[in-house]
């Protein structure tokens, strides 16, 4: 059964905490699960539905020639033409930059087992200030951290294929030439947006020139999870990022993807499903607080899909709600706290503990206290239920968006039933303590005619970002991307699908 008919139903299931007697508290429940607070949080199955169809839209205007240049959803061709078959092998450095730390890794392909071996790694802190500086700072950095790690490992002399995930929007010329979008995710270097990533790796090396790189393949986090996944299971064509941001590629046909040369065989398309609603598509779901977490943000007006799922911004909008039921003395009779009042503060990580079947009262207690607050049982019981409410929204999104990706495929191929699998990453994924199992129910809800397998994938952005070099490396295949021309929409060419 929908659990989110209305947010009274979280309230429900909680009402064995709450004494029958105690109307008063139950009088507390429901007027915070009004319309005010928490409903607009809860989504309908019908417009979930109506999500998907909406992304459906985009996904094909995104591909289109014509309707690329104005597509929230940016579609982006990846050049990876292949997952693996097993018979890719060899040692390669990986980089993997998109979070708070970089990190550098030496992964083994071995061919005969079957594996990829990270064979060292090393983690260097981005701080604050470089995340916000120029980009020649940081792809110096960069440079500097590769250097370090290359002498520890003994690996100076040698030329190694490097794999360079990058977990942001570039459009990509080739394998090798990645030009940045924009920045997300609390990036913002000057002088990196328009310009060739991996030439401003190369340039960063020559500047140092003590080592030198062989050749280089970029990667989007999203792909890097699906082609790590890939090496163990071949039906692995999806791959999806939950954490600080999200975002999912998948194997798109050649013929659909417009806006690069040939029709023949597959492409991994990066959908960046971050900007879907950038155009106000989503208007209709976004809550007063979801138009706060964007405005207060250092892109305003882009990625509000992702301001409204991923681990950056899903603390902010708890705490938002927190603040405005103290003001509403709805919590803490009304008494705030500094530490409330602090945008940040209030961490994503919480939600996971506060939502803990077992001790997640007690964290919640735990947490307020450290926060400064002064809580009764109540106010813990009623923070867990925002939590649950907005994260729910958030898993249900992604389902809705996941259930998208898989009926598209599932359409390209003329099948009544699709079976296959979704690579996935993430701390939201990984760490909350139901959202995993939220998203898969609403996905069989959303996309009944596809069984799709959930694989964790065990560092996609190291181990998958050397797997796609090393499939590149096997079929050294080449497309030109062709210009974008202004003119009519390509998104009737697809509509009947
Ligand atoms: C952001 C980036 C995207 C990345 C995702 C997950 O949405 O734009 O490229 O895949 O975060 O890290």
């Amino acid at each position: 059964m929908w659990k989110c008919v209305s947010p009274l139903i979280s309230i429900f299931s909680e009402t064995k905490l709450i004494p029958d007697s105690n109307s008063g508290i139950k009088q507390l429940f429901y007027s915070i699960s009004d319309t005010e607070y928490l409903e607009p949080f809860c989504l309908s199955l019908e417009k979930l539905q109506e999500v998907s169809a909406r992304l459906k839209r985009d996904f094909s205007r995104g591909l289109g020639k014509h309707s690329h240049h104005k597509a929230p959803v940016k579609m982006l061709p990846t050049f990876v033409r292949a997952t693996p078959d097993g018979t890719e092998k060899g040692d390669f450095l990986a980089l993997d930059l998109g979070g708070t730390n970089f990190r550098v890794l030496h992964v083994r392909v071995v061919e005969e087992q079957q594996k990829v071996l990270k064979m060292d790694s090393q983690i260097c802190a981005i701080p604050q200030d470089m995340m916000l500086g120029t980009g020649e700072q940081l792809f110096d950095h960069i440079a500097a951290c590769l250097s370090d790690f290359l002498v520890s490992q003994d690996l100076k002399g040698q030329t190694l294929p490097l794999g360079f995930t990058f977990s942001f929007p570039c459009e990509q010329k080739e394998i090798d030439k990645s030009i940045l979008i924009r920045w997300t995710k609390g990036f913002n270097c000057s002088g990196v947006e328009g310009k060739d990533v991996v030439k401003l790796l190369k340039e960063a090396i020559h500047r140092r020139g003590d080592y030198d790189i062989g050749s280089v393949a970029m990667v989007n986090d999203t792909v890097g999870t699906m082609m790590s996944c890939g090496y163990r299971d071949q039906s692995c064509e999806i791959g999806m990022i939950i954490g600080t941001g999200t975002n999912a590629c998948y194997m798109e046909e050649m013929k659909n993807v417009k806006r690069v040369e040939g029709e023949d065989g597959r492409m991994c398309i990066n959908t960046e499903w971050g900007g879907f609603g950038d155009d106000g598509s989503l208007k209709d779901i976004q809550t007063e607080f979801d138009r706060v977490v964007d405005k207060m943000s250092i892109n305003t007006g882009v990625h509000t899909f992702e301001k409204m799922i991923s681990g950056m911004y899903l603390g902010e909008i708890v705490r938002l709600v927190l603040v405005k039921l103290t003001e509403d003395k709805l919590l803490f009779k009304g008494q705030s706290s500094e530490a409330l009042k602090t945008p940040g503060r209030f961490e994503t990580k919480f939600i996971s503990e506060i939502e803990e079947q077992d001790n997640g009262l007690e964290n919640a207690q735990n947490i307020l206290t450290k926060l400064g607050l002064k809580w009764e049982l109540v106010d813990s019981r009623v923070v867990r239920l925002v939590c649950d409410t907005i994260s729910s929204r958030s898993a249900r999104l992604c389902a809705a968006a996941l259930a998208t990706i898989a009926n598209r495929i599932r359409v390209n191929r003329g099948l009544d039933h699709l079976k296959t699998t979704v690579g996935v990453d993430g701390t939201v994924y990984r760490k909350h303590p139901n959202f995993s199992d939220e998203l898969k129910a609403t996905v069989r809800l959303l996309a009944p005619e596809c069984d799709i397998t959930f694989l964790v994938s065990e560092d996609g952005s190291g181990k998958g970002a050397a797997m796609v070099t090393a499939v590149a490396q096997r079929l050294a295949l080449q497309s030109r991307l062709l210009e974008d021309s202004d003119g009519e929409s390509d998104e009737e060419e697809e509509e009947d699908k």
